[in-house]
């Protein structure tokens, strides 16, 4: 793609159509300063732009081969608007109105608005909630196969891993017990793009038997945000229906810059990838050893890998307990930015995440040790938050006594949190990140729920998709 580009500006296109900035000639001077006049060169149509009006050079499609062929899958092909309408148009793919789906209860809440807007059922296959660590593992093939055997009717099932923690499941174990009663798996693997491309990175899904995977490369790549491909194999999963139902959800004004971004990331990767990753691997292991160094900081290692507990962690990833510190991991996150000009990954109540990817270097992990060396040191003289009420084993398995579907449009009331309990929830609450709902609609909230919600609130925890996002009141279906 990044040929085509090439091309169109040798051959010196003037275009009539949109975008209508007409590659950055109409652009406010004072926003391409800030931008950069490539952002804006490089945003061309790809009909009648990088290719022609039948798109008959193929410009797109032999990008997406290409990149079936470099991660090992039978065919690919790109999305914009992220793994949140990929994974929406992979279920849908799957299973339709009133049929059933299984879907590992820790899914991103994009999941559970596919399953809002296609009236899918449900099945929760839930993980497995750490107590120790406050933290759920990914479901194991047991729990798939219990799942199945209680709903033979199931179309299939999607599985997150990694997890926003870098924990991953056991793909290959899972895809066999579905593949054994006859479904497909889907795997979101938004955060796995660079699996593929080194062998001591935790297994691809195309290679561990999945039939239809969803990457995010703006994540772990180095495509620009949105940038998001399916991957398929074998025929569980038809093609031309993917395709359609991609077609009815997403753009119909692709954004080339994220395609170009895309091709020339798998170029970048089938090239340099094992190089790159490698380099960005010992990265990862001088950070983790000093990490583990720093008194107060309780990094999460292959302890956690184990029966019941995570199949494999991706080491890209370093998460971190701050609680020794006496610290949230909301405080700690804060602090790091506010401070050090430091902008981690994720937090929580408990604990904070980074992630290296080949962009990071010496000077970008130096910079984080001593950051973290700082927080250590500043901790002390931060204020004593009132604690987080964790959840409990169990308790966030929130039973579905209602589709998703009809809670989300039903008629709702808008209650105080405290009179939520035993009432249907209407809508998601999901704390950002990981994005993942603790309440989703159609569930009967209890109260550990609303504890754990409201004091993480309280604490710091942003709630962004609440219709009240401080949670003084909840929306629930109206008796
Ligand atoms: C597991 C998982 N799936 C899907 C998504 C959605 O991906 P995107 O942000 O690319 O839309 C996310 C986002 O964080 C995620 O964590």
């Amino acid at each position: 793609m990044i040929e085509a580009l090439q091309a169109f500006r040798e051959r010196g296109d003037v275009v009539y159509g949109p975008p209508g900035h007409k590659q950055g000639r109409g652009a406010d001077p004072r926003v391409v300063a800030v931008v950069g006049e490539g952002v804006f060169a490089s945003d061309v149509l790809t009909l009648n732009g990088l290719d022609d009006r039948r798109e008959s050079q193929g410009v797109t499609k032999q990008a997406e081969d290409l990149m079936a062929d470099a991660v090992d899958a039978d065919t690919a092909f790109f999305s914009t608007c992220g793994s949140s309408l990929s994974v929406k148009t992979a279920i849908m793919s799957v299973a339709g109105p009133g049929e059933k789906l299984l879907i590992s209860r820790n899914a991103h809440k994009s999941v559970m608005a596919g399953v809002i807007v296609s009236g899918i059922v449900p099945v929760w296959v839930h993980p497995h909630f750490d107590e120790d660590l406050a933290l759920a593992h990914p479901p194991e093939p047991e729990d798939v196969r219990q799942a199945l055997a209680a709903n033979p009717d199931a179309r299939g099932m999607l599985l997150i891993t990694p997890t926003d923690w870098g924990t991953c499941a056991d793909i290959a174990g899972v895809a066999a017990v579905c593949h054994e009663y006859g479904v497909p798996l889907i795997v979101d693997e938004a955060w796995g793009a660079h699996l593929p491309f080194h062998p001591d990175l935790p297994a691809w899904g195309m290679d561990a038997g999945a039939d239809l995977v969803v990457t995010s490369v703006h994540k772990m790549g180095a495509a620009v945000e949105q940038s998001s491909v399916f991957h398929l194999k074998g025929d569980r999963v038809d093609p031309s229906v993917l395709k359609q139902r991609e077609d009815l959800l997403g753009t119909t004004s692709s954004s080339s810059l994220v395609y170009l971004t895309l091709d020339g990331w798998r170029r970048q990767m089938v090239e340099q990838g094992e190089q790159l990753l490698g380099a960005a691997l010992a990265q990862a292991a001088r950070l983790r050893a000093a990490i583990d160094g720093i008194d107060g900081l309780s990094l999460m290692g292959r302890e956690v890998v184990r029966p019941g507990g995570a199949f494999n962690l991706d080491p890209l990833v370093s998460t971190m307990d701050v609680r020794p510190l006496g610290i949230s991991g909301y405080q700690a996150g804060d602090w790091l930015r506010a401070g050090r000009q430091v902008d981690i990954a994720s937090a929580d109540a408990c604990r904070i995440s980074v992630r290296l990817t080949h962009g990071d270097d010496d000077g970008t992990v130096d910079r984080l040790i001593s950051a973290l060396q700082a927080l250590v040191e500043a901790a002390p003289a931060m204020e004593r938050q009132a604690p987080v009420d964790l959840p409990t084993p169990r308790s966030l398995e929130l039973e579905t006594v209602m589709r998703p579907r009809d809670a989300f449009f039903a008629r709702v009331e808008q209650v105080p949190i405290d009179q939520a309990v035993g009432r249907v929830a209407a809508e998601m609450v999901s704390p950002y990140p990981p994005g993942v709902p603790v309440v989703t609609p159609g569930e009967q909230v209890n109260q550990q729920v609303v504890d754990y919600l409201t004091s993480g609130v309280k604490a710091g925890m942003l709630v962004p998709d609440a219709a009240d996002p401080e949670l003084t009141t909840l929306r629930v279906v109206a008796r």
